[in-house]
């Protein structure tokens, strides 16, 4: 079937077929090579795209804006509390406005049990493709950032040994949308996922089961436990970062007792040198350090975050490229 990417919703990576990712991932590397050799690529000349923020970020915000300029387009920063959004105005009265103006609209908006469907709320209105900055349930650029960052650091990664692991952090409670975009998109690529986190911390029923038929369709498998120390043995990649208990406790509260429970799920050298002897660290960033993980790890020689970082540049600029630009 032929895929039209110009004017495609990028709101999950589940609703993109293994095609069209490997495509995204085929054109990110591209954009990384032509970038590497200084070769200008303005394929959204004259473009615009609205970048909707309801919450704070430094590489979405940065990665969208400055890539959109290496495209030759612009980006609108849009701060949700200086807009008429903060006096009620509706998604779809927002969608239309901006669609009539530019190109694209890409919105971050975190609230449990609101953001994604504040963004399917503007996808359905909106003439113009809504890509998806993270919200409550899903971060796809984040996933496919650490998609390939794994591909160049491993190559081929069925049967790969990959851990994403809940960690202890009291920064703010953060959203779930990292590690379930991570357990949804690894398996679909053949990887042997294990997910590892403390009573209290699940992710929803529908996310697991929805896991497991990608991992059934492409050779991978996704296994939980709740004990840490599993998930670090003998693995390939770990990704151990925290998320808040908005399954099992919606309170916006960041620190409570079951959170200081578990204070010992924290990514040490112990437990990384359970894991294979090239094991990489990985982490979406910002990183909670002393808590979520030890300095010695994220400053390591296993740790790759500041490549997985900047892949942020040129997946987000793949997506962009694709969906307001391609065919
Ligand atoms: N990983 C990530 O989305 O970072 P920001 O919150 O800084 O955008």
């Amino acid at each position: 079937m032929q895929t039209i990417f110009r004017g495609k919703h990028f709101i999950t990576l589940q609703e993109w077929t293994k095609e069209e990712i490997d495509t995204l991932l085929d054109v990110s590397y591209d954009l990384k090579r032509k970038f590497a050799m200084g070769i200008p690529t303005p394929y959204l000349r004259d473009k615009t795209i609205f970048l909707m923020f309801f919450e704070q970020s430094t590489r979405t915000r940065n990665s969208m804006e400055t890539g959109i300029t290496q495209l030759g387009g612009h980006a609108n920063y849009l701060d949700t509390s200086t807009m008429q959004v903060a006096h009620g105005e509706v998604a779809k009265d927002t969608a239309i406005i901006l669609s009539r103006y530019g190109h694209a609209i890409a919105c971050r908006n975190c609230f449990w049990g609101i953001g994604n469907k504040y963004l399917r709320e503007m996808a359905k209105w909106a003439t113009v493709p809504v890509i998806n900055m993270q919200d409550d349930l899903y971060h796809p650029l984040q996933a496919i950032a650490d998609l390939m960052t794994m591909q160049e650091k491993r190559g081929d990664l069925r049967k790969a040994k990959v851990s994403v692991i809940w960690a202890y952090a009291t920064t703010h409670k953060k959203p779930i949308s990292v590690p379930v975009s991570q357990v949804l998109l690894f398996p679909r690529y053949g990887m042997d996922v294990t997910l590892a986190y403390p009573e209290g911390y699940d992710l929803p029923d529908w996310v697991i089961e929805q896991a497991k038929e990608n991992a059934e369709k492409n050779g991978g498998s996704l296994k939980i436990t709740h004990d840490q120390e599993e998930a670090y043995r003998d693995a390939d990649v770990v990704f151990p970062k925290n998320w808040g208990s908005w399954v099992t406790n919606q309170s916006t509260e960041v620190i409570d007792d079951l959170l200081q429970k578990y204070q010992g799920w924290k990514c040490t050298e112990k437990m990384m040198q359970l894991a294979s002897k090239d094991v990489l660290y990985m982490h979406a960033l910002p990183a909670d350090r002393g808590n979520e993980v030890e300095d010695s790890v994220i400053d390591g020689p296993h740790s790759v975050v500041y490549d997985e970082a900047e892949n942020r540049l040129h997946t987000a600029k793949a997506v962009m490229t694709l969906t307001m630009g391609g065919r």
